[in-house]
């Protein structure tokens, strides 16, 4: 056997190729803020912007003339409480966001990120207790208030990333009773403490203002306990489940993909896009390091992936069709 002779011409190398990057498969997230007329680059995350609800029609409009037909939405309020009141507020920044997206592309997926930390004035994903300890089912119907007020508002899917336990089946319920029977959940199931929201948190002003998130993101040590949790949150009524972050956790995804028969979904998160996308503006690495590394959250078994690469990798495809 000469492993190199199917190397040796770009026809045998495209008919035994295994792995493809899809538009289908990737998901933009986008940041909404509170106020006019701003377009902002966002210092920690290079060539991702902020946008007000008024400005988001050149966002929208650049993504699907790529080609990019999914997208996630974060929201920066601004105003915060105990209780983050603003996340379900039918009038909040998210609401207004989903909206005016839906009028400027109505066939743009929105797909709303479900937590508290963004709104609450303690920065942690739930409510606290006497001790600033964060309350488990004391926050799950503020999480399934979150999620309805988004279904209402035309959100095609949630995602909650808050990490409580039982809040899939609290939205599940919640959501059917409301008669959103058909709006699918994406857990992020294995969500890790991880280092590498740095970046994001500059960007959606969610950092805890005390603590830190370790009792209820995941220890980053563990991967038997990841299948545990998706197990779980499969069971509550989850349609996919997810792995966040991605590149440091690929061990994890394959994993994910071959216990579960389920679409697995991966979040490239910030750090990992800031990273990357420095060491290519600084040109310390070639910009086709974008695609090998977003192609091997694929190769590692991600059906989906979150990214804010989304639109270089949409690109790419672009030129080579
Ligand atoms: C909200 C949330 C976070 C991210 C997604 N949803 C931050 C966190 O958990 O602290 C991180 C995304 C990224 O880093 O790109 N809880």
């Amino acid at each position: 056997m000469r492993m190199r002779r199917m190397r040796d011409s770009k026809f045998t190398r495209n008919m035994i190729r295994e792995t493809y990057l899809s538009k289908n498969n990737l998901i933009y997230p986008i940041f909404a803020v509170e106020g006019k007329g701003i377009r902002r680059e966002i210092p920690s995350m290079p060539d991702c912007y902020h946008y007000s609800v008024d400005r988001l029609r050149e966002e929208i409009e650049e993504l699907t003339n790529l080609g990019i037909n999914y997208i996630m939405i974060f929201g920066v309020p601004d105003y915060k409480d105990e209780i983050g009141s603003s996340a379900y507020d039918n009038n909040g920044i998210v609401q207004r966001a989903i909206k005016e997206i839906k009028k400027i592309n109505p066939h743009m997926y929105v797909i709303t990120d479900v937590c508290m930390c963004e709104y609450t004035s303690h920065g942690h994903c739930g409510i606290l207790g006497h001790n600033n300890e964060v309350l488990n089912d004391e926050t799950l119907p503020y999480l399934s208030k979150i999620a309805l007020s988004h279904a209402a508002a035309g959100a095609d899917m949630v995602a909650p990333s808050d990490m409580m336990d039982f809040r899939i089946e609290s939205i599940r319920k919640c959501l059917d009773e409301n008669g959103y029977t058909n709006v699918p959940i994406m857990a992020y199931s294995a969500k890790y403490a991880s280092a590498f929201y740095g970046p994001f948190r500059d960007a959606a002003d969610s950092a805890p203002k005390f603590g830190d998130r370790k009792s209820y993101q995941m220890d980053i040590s563990n991967s038997d306990e990841a299948m545990r949790e998706i197990s779980l949150d499969i069971q509550e009524g989850a349609d996919i489940v997810m792995v966040k972050p991605a590149l440091s956790y690929l061990d994890v995804i394959r994993r994910a993909k071959d216990n579960f028969n389920i679409p697995i979904a991966a979040y490239n998160v910030s750090g990992e896009y800031s990273m990357l996308k420095n060491a290519v503006k600084i040109g310390l690495l070639n910009k086709s390091a974008i695609y090998e590394s977003v192609l091997s959250i694929k190769r590692a078994g991600a059906d989906i992936i979150i990214t804010y690469f989304a639109k270089d990798i949409a690109k790419i495809l672009n030129e080579v069709q």
